[in-house]
C-alpha cells in the first residue's frame, strides 16, 4: 500500500466546492486564473487542476499540488482552434480530426509554439492540446482568456476524479476553489493521439476510441503498453492507483479467504455477490461507455472501505473497454 497524507485523512479541506453552473463563480475562478492561481473544474473526461498556461509560476504551482515530477508534460485546453494554434503548429493531418473530435476527450500532440512555457511540456518541444467540451471548462477558458494547462485534478499516480467530492478528498487542503460540474459524463482521460510520429501513435486510450480515430486515419500504431522510459508517464506500469490492493482476476479464480473483505468491481452483476463485503457494479446492462462513466467513481468508493482487497473483472477490450483495462491494470501493478 502506498501513504499519502491528503485532505480526507487529514481533516483539513480548505477548499470551497462551488457551482460551476453559476457564472459569477466562473468569472470569480477566472480571475484566480489571471492573477496566476490554481483551480479545479470539471471537464467531460475528469476534473483538471489549471492555472494560466503563459504562467510558469502559476504551472509551477500544479506540479507542487499534484507532487508531479516536473518531468511530466501537461495538456493544455483551448476552447478555440484559434487559441490551439496559437500554442501548437498543427499539421495537415489534424484537420479531420479537429473538426470530427473537437471539443471533446482527444489530446494531440504537435510541435509547440514559442508562447508555451517550457514548464508546462517538461522542456520537449511538443505540446499536449485538447479543446474539452463540459460548458463549464469552455466557460471558463473563454472568461481567463487564455489556454488553460491542466493535469487531472488528483495526487500524481492516484485514481482521477470524476466529481468535484474526489477532488475535495485528495486535494481539498491545498486548494482554494473547485468548480462543481457535476459527474463527468466520459469518466476516463481523453485518448492521446501523437501527430509528430508518423504514421500518428496512440500514446493513451480514453474517451475517443481507438476504432473511431482509425475510421478516419486508418490502423494506428499505438504505444499504450507500460514501458519503462515512457513518452508519457500516464504510461508508467503504476498509476490509477488505489491504495487498497487491487487484482484483475476472471469470475471463479478468486475463492475469498473467509478472513477476508473483499470488494468487487464488475461490469455486471455478479453471479455470487454475498461474498463481498462491497459491490460495484458499472453497468447494468453491459454498456462499456455507461462502465467508463462510473469506474472511477467505483474505485474511489471502494478505496474508503478499508477493504483487504478490491478484485476487478476484466471486460471485452473494444470501444471504452480498452481505456477501462488499461486504468485498471495499471490500478492492478500498484502491488507491493
Ligand atoms: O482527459 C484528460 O486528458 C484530463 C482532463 C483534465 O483534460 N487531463 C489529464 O491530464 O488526464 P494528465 O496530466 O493527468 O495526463 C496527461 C498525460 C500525461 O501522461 C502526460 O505525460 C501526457 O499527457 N503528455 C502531456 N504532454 C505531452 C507531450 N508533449 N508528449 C507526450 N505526452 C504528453
Ligand atoms: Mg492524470
Amino acid at each position: 500500500m502506498c501513504s499519502l497524507a491528503h485532505g480526507l485523512e487529514n481533516g483539513l479541506i480548505t477548499a470551497r466546492i462551488a457551482d460551476a453552473s453559476d457564472i459569477g463563480v466562473i468569472e470569480e475562478a477566472a480571475r484566480t486564473i489571471r492573477r496566476g492561481g490554481v483551480v479545479a473544474f470539471p471537464t467531460e473526461t475528469v476534473y483538471g487542476l489549471g492555472a494560466s498556461v503563459a504562467d510558469a509560476l502559476a504551472v509551477a504551482k500544479i506540479f507542487e499540488v499534484k507532487a508531479r515530477p516536473r518531468i511530466d508534460p501537461i495538456i493544455v485546453h483551448v476552447a478555440s482552434l484559434e487559441l490551439a494554434r496559437l500554442y501548437g503548429d498543427f499539421p495537415s493531418i489534424a484537420q479531420s480530426l479537429m473538426e470530427r473530435f473537437w471539443p471533446g476527450p482527444l489530446t494531440l500532440i504537435v510541435p509547440k509554439k514559442p508562447s508555451v512555457p517550457p514548464i508546462v511540456t517538461a522542456g520537449l518541444d511538443t505540446v499536449a492540446i485538447r479543446i474539452p467540451s463540459h460548458p463549464a471548462a469552455l466557460a471558463l477558458i473563454r472568461a481567463s482568456g487564455c489556454g488553460i494547462a491542466a493535469p487531472s485534478a488528483n495526487p500524481f499516480g492516484f485514481v482521477s476524479p470524476t466529481e468535484a467530492q474526489h477532488v475535495a478528498e485528495q486535494l481539498g487542503d491545498k486548494l482554494e476553489l473547485i468548480l462543481d460540474g457535476g459527474p463527468c459524463a466520459i469518466g476516463v482521460e481523453s485518448t492521446i493521439l501523437s501527430l509528430v510520429s508518423n504514421p500518428p501513435c496512440v500514446l493513451r486510450s480514453g474517451g475517443t476510441t481507438i476504432e473511431e480515430l482509425e475510421s478516419i486515419l486508418g490502423r494506428l500504431e499505438t504505444a499504450v503498453g507500460a514501458t519503462k522510459r515512457p513518452q508519457a508517464p500516464g504510461q508508467l506500469a503504476r498509476h490509477y492507483a488505489t491504495r487498497t490492493r487491487l487484482e484483475i482476476a476472471e469470475e471463479g479464480s478468486d475463492e475469498s479467504r473467509s478472513d477476508e473483505r473483499l470488494g468487487l468491481l464488475s461490469l455486471l452483476p455478479p453471479s455470487l455477490p454475498h461474498q463481498y463485503a462491497a459491490l460495484e457494479v458499472l453497468s447494468p446492462l453491459g454498456d462499456l461507455r455507461e462502465a467508463a462513466a462510473n469506474l472511477f467513481g467505483a474505485l474511489h468508493r471502494l478505496d474508503r472501505l478499508a477493504l483487504d482487497r478490491i478484485i476487478a473483472r476484466p471486460v471485452r477490450e473494444e470501444g471504452l473497454g480498452i481505456a477501462i483495462m488499461d486504468r485498471l491494470r495499471r490500478c492492478a501493478a500498484n502491488k507491493t
